[in-house]
């Protein structure tokens, strides 16, 4: 039986191995690599603050996701199989280490983050459109 996601260590141990995936990763990773070029050193810490702030409830995080991935879509664009590719690299990661309450929320919670950064990229494309 795997463990559940208790402590800031299990927030750094799910966030290296999904960016481990996402850099290798044929899809998705020239945004990390060649859009955008990532500082690791600092995004990394960030990537811990957000998802100890969602779901480990530490309020560490400050930051607008929703705003940096409208700006990425614009050097950029972002494609819904995309986005499905992010998730299955996430929920990998999360099914790999971890089970329980906390690691189904993390799977729910990106899935949430999904569906509104499509959403606001779909009307930022297409402002009249009936969504
Ligand atoms: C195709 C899908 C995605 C791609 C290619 C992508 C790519 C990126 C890139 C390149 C950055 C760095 C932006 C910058 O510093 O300028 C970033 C930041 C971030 N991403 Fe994503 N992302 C994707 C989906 C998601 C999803 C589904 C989540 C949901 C949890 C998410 C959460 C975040 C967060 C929290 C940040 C940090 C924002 C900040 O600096 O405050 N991303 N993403």
């Amino acid at each position: 039986m795997k463990k559940d996601i208790t402590d800031i260590n299990d927030i750094r141990l799910l966030v290296d191995t999904f960016y481990q995936s996402v850099i290798q990763d044929d899809v998705i990773s020239y945004f990390f690599t060649r859009i955008v070029k990532l500082d690791f050193d600092q995004h990394l810490p960030t990537m811990y603050r957000f998802w100890e702030t969602v779901l480990l409830k530490q309020a560490s995080y400050q930051g607008n996701p929703v705003t940096k991935h409208l700006e990425l879509h614009q050097k950029e664009p972002l494609k819904e199989y995309q986005f499905d590719r992010w998730i299955a690299l996430w929920n990998a990661t999360v099914d790999q280490y971890f089970e329980g309450k906390i690691a189904n929320e993390a799977k729910q919670k990106a899935d949430t983050m999904r569906q509104l950064m499509l959403a606001k990229i779909k009307f930022m494309d297409n402002p009249g459109a009936i969504q």
